[in-house]
């Protein structure tokens, strides 16, 4: 399976970063993403005015230039200019005169094709917002051998924070090349696909890397009834005599049961934060802490009715979320920015009992849940970094009345067995009906 990542020689210079690609590359993309600047560089980030991306062929000279500059995008190709100024595609500052971190466009050139795409947020077919065929200067695209990446206004020594590359980490500008951009990928991996390859109609999908597959053949393997068949100590009569989809359903409507608690206390918190209680729902971290992912690697969501999550990312991990019980709703977006025009879903999907969806570092990263249905629906989520990130994020990122927050994906159980979470359950059921 190949890698997601391109393959190619760069020096960082003073201002400048060369890129040299090996001969036969097609497809060259390059993600402008300034949310990854450090903390202690956004002063100097401040100061950028425009990012310029020059092609050069083989005689090193300019076939086509990107500049992102402040409130506009000017592509130029030998004689011909086009000057573009959606606020989804350029640098924008916010209220405070501030250039906001969290927006970033990708440039998409298919030598081949000469097909150019330029959009915003995650580089797929959904966010694409401006696309040219190059055919004018076809033979000049088609020999281009070299990029130059520089930026303009920053003091000299800032552009290598800024400004790397390495394969794994997750910088401001990240190029990838060849098997990225697949548009007929679907998001729901629907009950019948025997295999995450299922995705990309029955064609490899090369660009997903053996880590989601993992996910995918554990997820797959897990339904409700046989969490319950082995939690509830039960096995020994053959069949279990309480449902954990029906127990957790009933725990968590009716007041003052443990989940309906557990719920209460997170709604309460919420609002005392400003956010809104339905904003909140209950993670069971199955099994213990593992340095693979952040926070747990399984988690069992419990959804109430109208509850849902904060629109967030997954600290850019590979995921699978499989639903288990009810219907979820998922929306998923370009990009987790506090910029209200970068915040439309660019797709919504519903997800049935055992369907899942998937998510990698590179697509599908920022979602939200949503539960419309009376039934309390019931998610299992499984993370895992990349093999390749040296970078491991611990905290998950979201965006909640415009503003950019973290928060870390901890359980809201102590670490304890699901099985004596499941006995207090019962328990607790039973003792309802011997009341009545
Ligand atoms: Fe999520």
């Amino acid at each position: 399976m190949s890698t997601e990542d391109a393959v190619f020689q760069s020096q960082t210079l003073d201002k400048r970063i060369d890129l040299e690609f090996e001969q036969d590359e097609k497809v060259i993309i390059i993600e402008i993403n300034p949310q990854k600047v450090q903390k202690e560089f956004f002063a100097q980030f401040q100061l950028l005015n425009r990012i310029i991306v020059r092609y050069l062929n083989y005689s090193l000279q300019t076939c086509l230039e990107i500049q992102y500059g402040r409130n506009q995008l000017l592509i130029s190709s030998q004689d011909s200019r086009v000057l573009l100024e959606d606020q989804k595609i350029v640098m924008f500052k916010n209220k405070l005169d501030q250039i906001v971190d969290t927006q970033g466009i990708w440039i998409y050139l298919n030598k081949k094709t000469l097909n150019l795409n330029i959009g915003y947020g995650e580089a797929r077919k959904e966010t694409i917002v401006a696309h040219y065929i190059m055919e004018s200067v076809q033979n000049s695209i088609k020999s281009i051998k070299q990029i130059t990446i520089w930026q303009e206004s920053i003091p000299l020594n800032f552009l290598p924070q800024i400004i790397s590359s390495q394969k794994g980490e997750l910088k401001p500008i990240r190029i990838h090349t060849k098997d990225h951009f697949i548009p007929t990928l679907s998001s729901v991996i629907l009950q019948k696909c025997q295999n995450i390859f299922d995705l990309n109609q029955g064609k490899q999908a090369k660009n997903l890397a053996s880590e989601i597959d993992d996910l995918y053949q554990q997820a797959s393997q897990i339904e409700l009834h046989q969490i319950e068949y082995f939690e509830s100590g039960q096995q020994v009569q053959g069949v279990a005599k309480f449902n954990l989809g029906d127990l957790i359903h009933h725990s968590v409507t009716i007041e003052g049961c443990k989940l309906n608690q557990i719920l209460k206390n997170k709604q309460e918190t919420a609002q005392k934060n400003g956010l809104d209680p339905l904003m909140t729902y209950i993670r069971l971290g199955l099994g213990h802490f593992n340095k693979d992912s952040a926070g747990h690697q399984f988690v069992l969501e419990i959804w109430p009715f109208k509850h849902y999550s904060s629109i967030h990312d997954h600290a850019g991990q590979y995921g699978i979320v499989k639903v288990l019980q009810g219907i979820i709703n998922v929306k998923i977006y370009a990009i987790l920015s506090n910029a209200k025009h970068l915040m439309n879903p660019i797709k919504s999907l519903t997800c049935n009992q055992n369907d899942m969806t998937w998510l990698s570092p590179k697509l599908n990263q920022v979602h939200q849940l949503n539960n419309f249905y009376p039934q309390t629906a019931i998610t299992l989520q499984c993370y895992k970094y990349s093999k390749k990130s040296q970078e491991k994020i611990k905290q998950f990122a979201y965006v909640a009345n415009q503003q950019y927050k973290n928060f870390n994906p901890l359980s809201d159980f102590p670490d304890i067995e699901l099985h004596t979470i499941f006995k207090e359950l019962v328990e607790e059921y039973s003792n309802l009906y011997k009341k009545k």
